[in-house]
Parts: structure tokens; C-alpha cells; sequence
């Protein structure tokens, strides 16, 4: 991108207004400060009309009258609402969800990937908008549908179930093969056909966890297919011009380890709730997988709420500051782009009560006049284009057959797979360090830690990678569920984690015991004595140390697990430099001690900042974000810098 400023501005809508505000809105526009908007995402019903009849002539005179105010546009191909006569004229292309309800027309996204009718009229329309404004000046860049697999992740129309046995056929070869990967001997699965292979539909108990497992990763593969058939054409029509695709954060349905390899920039939708306050966190991570996945590149934020969404049972307004520290603290963590979701608040529909740049009471209000300052600040902080983040020299695993095989039903113990990784996340962001995510075959000789929470599923090449960490010298930290099952789901036998891991760690794991909620309270109720004293959560397991020190001991009264190890630590043998090998058999509540040791070890100097601090560096500043209400000082670089609550420095 040869940008020049940190874009700034946000989907705008011009066709849910008379024409005559549209001047109006390229002045507020000049005013805030806007330079780029993501325009006709969900316009396809207006410019074609009927098959094959167009109006562009809305769309030129909006191009054109943004291009003379100064501003950029993101232009969407407009293909992640088909229109009603399109639905009409072919309703195979509906979607299907897994009882078999058909997905009616009357929303978005109406639409079920692996139709080859959706994709033929998808990338007829494409091919008119790049063959139209392929060289309009105003045109920054390709926005290519819109959230893939936000509404409709999984099809199960028939279309869908043929184009996965399709997949079924490529991946596997033959039938036995399946059969083999698939585990069908159970419950009398056995396959004799490809023929006979459906969907994972509604089923009368757990359906076969690898046929889910495939049939996520071929929904994935799916969407990916559509996205790509779209590219194909901009790359064909307008070989210089952009592309991207808006990601959603932690998104399970979509690999986005696979996608960000088709992007020409990473960008990312992130809605944190305003009221939680473990939002400031979450976003932190959120940002630093959009680093991860674009290699370190600055990465656009493409969507975020001016205030409050509609979508949350109950909606709370981004409270005075939060708007801006947020904003910052995407640039922070690499953004090169602030935008938002919507310039206008709608006055119809089903979003007219989300908030937008322009709110339903006009400009003499305070979003607008926060959208104001930031759009100066923003400016102000031009030279921070195209630069990278401080480097961060601790990874953390994420794996997406990891989080779907977790999380599937018939598991010792239901656990959220983000949650895991935000722990781990959380006791770094703490104190100031950067992570990057990393996928488990990844290169990580770039790191002095990497930690593998959940990693539940791991190929031998992914087991050879992390247990080479230690050997050279880096601190490799492997957390519960992890190697527990290979890439096909069968279990590693013989102490899980699989022969390589538990030699690195010097460790083996005999039963798994996680406590149950009960009422609210977890049983056995689980305590840590050593390193991490105090209550843990979540997990357990019986974990034997073979060659390794034990650094905390389970406390829990009468249960399979008093006094038995719960984290341990094998040094690297000799010559092997500091390297060590630490596993975490739990979630202990004081993740602080351990989080310490690990980064004494690795030799990081970072102590804990104050709580609600975040201190991130990128292009030689540092930001100081203070997420608190309250005033805070802060240690940055030997000098105390004071940030006011829900404010940031910029030093
Ligand atoms: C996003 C979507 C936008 C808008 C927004 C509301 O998921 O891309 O079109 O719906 O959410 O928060």
C-alpha cells in the first residue's frame, strides 16, 4: 500500500440516503477528517437491478464526488447480500442449516458458498464493478465480499454435501482411507462409498468427531473458494489494485492461517464490549493475531463500533475516551487504518440502532465530536505508516483444528479454546510485551518463548517444532490438552502429548481429572502449593514428572490429584544453553509467578504495569494506553510518565 495516512473513516451507505445528503456527507467527511470509506458492500440489488441489467450511474456519481472531496475508497464487489430476484429465479442457492431449515431470503449472506449459480452471478458482478472502476481514481483498493462465514459457516444443501465428498475424495483417495482417518469401526461407520458420505446433519447422538472436523475445515476451504473466485478475476482485470477481505478477530469457523496467505492486507472486524472490562485485553490479543497473520505487516482495522452495537442483548455506549484509546491502541499493535462501522446511522433496518460516525442527532454531539479528534490525532500520527512493531519475542500456538477439535461434544471437559490462549495473552499483555501468534509447524527461532495452551491436536512435524525450543536454547511452555490427538483425531497413546513432547518435557500424563461446576463451584475444588500458590481452575490431570523438577503440587483434599504434580520444568540438557521445558497441568488463578519465572528464564525484563496499563511500542514511540479510571504513573524506559485514566501517551 502506498499510503500516506492512517486510514480513517468507515463503510458508508450512500444508498440508504437521498441523494442530497450525500454533500453533506463529504464535507462532515473533510471535517472528521476521513480519507477513505468502504462503500456498496451490500449493494448488489442496486446495481443490478434485474439479471443482468445494471444502474451504476449511483455508484459513478458517489465515486466521483468522494474523489473530489479527497477521499478514498475501499470498494467492495458488493456480493455478500444477493438480491431478491436472484434468490427467486434460483433458491438452490439459499442456504441450508443442519436441520435442514432453509436459510430464507429477507437478511444477508443469503447465499450458500459452494453454489456454482452464486458464484457465476457473484463473479459476473465483479467483473462489471473492475471492468467500471478499475481505474476510478478514487478506488484505494478491493473489498472482497463482506465477513465471510459471519451468518452461514457451515452449509448442508445438497450442493454443499456434494462439493464435500468432493473434498472428501481429493483429500482422502479412496474410501478405506477415509475410513482409516475416520475411525469408522466405531458404531458401525463403515464406509463402502464416497457416494454415501453426507454432511454431519442433525444425527441422534454425537455424530463421528472427524467427519465434523472435516466438514469444518472443508466449510472453511469452502468460503475460501468463493473469496478466491472473486480474486481471480480483480487479479485478472485489475492486476495492480489491492485485495482484501474483512477477518473477524477469533473467528472459529474460518483458518485464517490459510486465509491471510490470499489477502494482499490483513484486516480485522473487532467489537469488544464497552462494558466488559476485560475488553481492553481481548482487543490486545485481537490485534496481535492480525500482526500474526499478516507476518508483522501493519494490518487495517476495518470495523469498529463509534459507541454502542445492537447486536448484544443489552448495548452499552463506548464511554466517553474508550473510542480513542482503542483506536490508539490498534495503531499500537500495528493498524494502519482506523475505521469504523457506519459513517451514518442508518434510520431503517436492522442495524439503525448501531451506532455510527454521523450519529441519529447530528454533529453537535459528542460521538461526533470524539470522531473529530480522533480523525486530527490520527493525523498527527501519519509518520507511523508502514512501520513495524517492536518485535516480540514470545509466540503463542494457535491452531484451528485445535480449537474445533476442543470444542467439540464428548470431550473429558467443555473449555473454551480462546479462553485458554487469553490467559496466557493476558499475564504478557500485563506487562507490556507484544505476542505473536504463531501456527504449531511455524518457524519459531525467531522466539525466546513460546507457549502452547490447548494445542489439542498436533502432527509429528508440529511435536518435532516444539520440542526443538528447549535444544536451542528458548523456553518452550506447553499448557493442558495439548498433544492430546493427531490430526485425524486419534489419540497419541501411551501418556498423550505424544512420544516427542513428553521426552522434551520429561513428562506423562495418566488420567485427566478436571473439576466439575457445581452450583457455581468447581469439584474437586483445586489448590496449588509451589510456584503459582493458590487457586487453580478448570483442569487437572494425574501427571507424572519423569525428568523434570516439580514446581507446584496440587491441593485438593480426597481427590485423584492431592499432592501430585501440576507444573514442572525440565532443563535442557547440557550445551543446550537456558533452554527449559515447562508444563502447566492447570489454570492457576496467580498465572503472575509463573509468567515471571518463565520470562526470568527466557531473560525478558518485564515487570507487571499497573493494572489497566498497556504499554505497546511500534515505529520508535511508545504508547502508554491507561485502560483505568483512575490516574496512573508508569515506569517507561527509566522515566515515570503520568497517563490520566482512560487516556494515552504517545511518547
Ligand atoms: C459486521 C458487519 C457490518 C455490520 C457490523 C455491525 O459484522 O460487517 O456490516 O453489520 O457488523 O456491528
Amino acid at each position: 500500500m502506498a499510503q500516506q495516512q492512517i486510514w480513517y473513516g468507515g463503510d458508508y451507505n450512500p444508498e440508504q440516503w437521498p441523494q442530497a445528503v450525500w454533500a453533506e456527507d463529504v464535507q462532515l467527511m473533510q471535517r472528521a477528517g476521513v480519507n477513505m470509506v468502504t462503500l456498496a458492500v451490500f449493494s448488489w440489488g442496486l446495481l443490478e437491478v434485474a439479471d443482468d441489467q445494471w444502474d451504476f450511474g449511483w455508484l459513478d456519481r458517489i465515486m466521483d464526488q468522494l474523489h473530489q472531496g479527497g477521499i478514498k475508497v475501499d470498494l467492495a464487489t458488493a456480493t455478500a447480500a444477493p438480491p431478491a430476484w436472484l434468490v427467486r429465479a434460483h433458491p438452490e442457492i439459499l442456504p441450508v442449516a443442519a436441520d435442514g431449515t432453509r436459510l430464507e431470503f429477507g437478511s444477508r449472506q443469503s447465499y450458500n458458498p459452494s453454489s456454482a449459480t452464486y458464484r457465476a452471478y457473484a463473479t459476473r458482478l465483479t467483473r462489471k464493478l473492475a471492468e467500471r472502476y478499475g481505474s476510478h481514481p478514487a478506488l484505494a483498493a478491493w473489498h472482497v465480499g463482506n465477513e465471510f462465514g459471519c451468518h452461514v459457516a457451515r452449509d448442508y444443501s445438497a450442493e454443499s454435501a456434494a462439493a464435500f465428498r468432493g473434498w472428501l475424495e481429493r483429500r482422502y483417495g479412496t474410501v478405506e482411507a477415509l475410513n482409516q482417518a475416520w475411525g469408522t469401526a466405531f458404531w458401525s461407520q463403515h464406509y463402502t462409498a464416497f457416494d454415501h458420505v453426507e454432511p454431519p446433519r442433525a444425527t441422534p447422538t454425537f455424530p463421528n468427531p472427524t467427519q465434523l472436523l472435516d466438514f469444518d475445515r472443508f466449510s472453511s476451504d469452502a468460503l475460501l473458494e468463493c473469496y478466491l473466485a472473486e480474486v481471480a478475476v480483480l487479479r485478472e482485470v485489475t492486476p495492480g489494485v489491492p485485495i482484501t477481505t474483512n477477518f473477524m478477530g477469533f473467528f472459529k469457523p474460518v483458518d485464517y492461517w490459510r486465509w491471510a496467505q490470499e489477502v494482499d492486507f490483513v484486516c480485522d472486524d473487532a467489537y469488544p464490549d464497552p462494558a466488559d472490562p476485560a475488553s481492553p485485553g481481548l482487543a490486545a490479543m485481537m490485534r496481535d493475531l492480525m500482526r500474526s497473520l499478516g507476518g508483522g505487516k501493519p494490518w487495517i482495522l476495518m470495523e469498529q463500533a463509534p459507541s454502542a452495537v445492537n447486536w448484544r442483548e443489552r448495548n452499552a455506549p463506548k464511554p466517553a475516551g474508550q473510542y480513542r484509546l482503542w483506536s490508539l491502541q490498534a495503531v499500537a499493535r500495528g493498524a494502519d487504518g482506523v475505521m469504523q462501522f457506519q459513517w451514518r446511522q442508518s434510520a431503517a433496518g436492522a442495524e439503525k440502532f448501531h451506532s455510527g460516525m454521523v450519529p441519529h442527532a447530528g454533529t453537535e454531539t459528542r460521538v461526533f465530536r470524539e470522531v473529530e479528534a480522533l480523525g486530527a490525532e490520527l493525523k498527527s500520527l501519519a509518520g507511523l505508516v508502514g512501520s513495524l512493531c517492536e518485535p516480540s519475542r514470545v509466540a503463542l500456538v494457535l491452531d484451528w483444528d485445535s480449537w474445533r477439535a476442543l470444542e467439540q461434544a464428548a470431550v473429558p471437559a467443555s473449555l473454551d479454546y480462546v479462553a485458554q490462549l487469553q490467559r496466557w495473552h493476558s499475564a504478557f499483555w500485563r506487562r507490556g510485551l507484544g505476542v505473536d501468534f504463531v501456527p504449531p509447524e511455524a518457524d519459531l527461532s525467531a522466539y525466546d518463548v513460546v507457549v502452547a495452551p490447548a494445542a489439542h491436536v498436533l502432527s509429528q512435524a508440529a511435536r518435532q517444532n516444539l520440542a526443538a525450543v528447549p535444544g536451542r536454547g528458548g523456553q518452550l511452555v506447553v499448557a493442558y490438552q495439548t498433544g492430546v490427538l493427531d490430526p485425524d483425531l486419534h489419540v497419541l497413546l501411551g501418556g498423550y502429548l505424544g512420544a516427542e513432547l513428553r521426552e522434551a518435557l520429561g513428562v506423562w500424563v495418566e488420567e485427566f481429572a478436571p473439576p466439575a461446576l457445581v452450583a457455581g463451584q468447581w469439584v474437586p475444588e483445586l489448590a496449588l502449593d509451589g510456584l503459582a500458590a493458590g487457586p487453580a481452575t478448570d483442569w487437572a490431570e494425574v501427571l507424572h514428572a519423569v525428568e523434570a523438577e516439580v514446581l507446584a503440587t496440587f491441593r485438593a483434599p480426597g481427590a485423584l490429584v492431592d499432592g501430585q504434580p501440576a507444573i514442572t520444568r525440565r532443563p535442557a540438557g547440557p550445551g543446550a544453553g537456558a533452554g527449559g521445558a515447562w508444563y502447566v497441568a492447570t489454570a492457576p488463578a496467580a498465572l503472575d509467578a509463573l509468567a515471571a519465572a518463565i520470562l526470568e528464564a527466557a531473560g525478558i525484563a518485564a515487570p507487571l504495569l499497573p493494572a489497566g496499563v498497556e504499554v505497546a511500542r511500534r515505529g520508535g514511540r511508545t504508547f502508554v494506553l491507561n485502560h483505568a479510571l483512575e490516574e496512573q504513573r508508569v515506569a517507561v524506559d527509566g522515566a515515570a510518565v503520568v497517563v490520566p485514566g482512560r487516556d494515552a501517551a504517545i511518547i
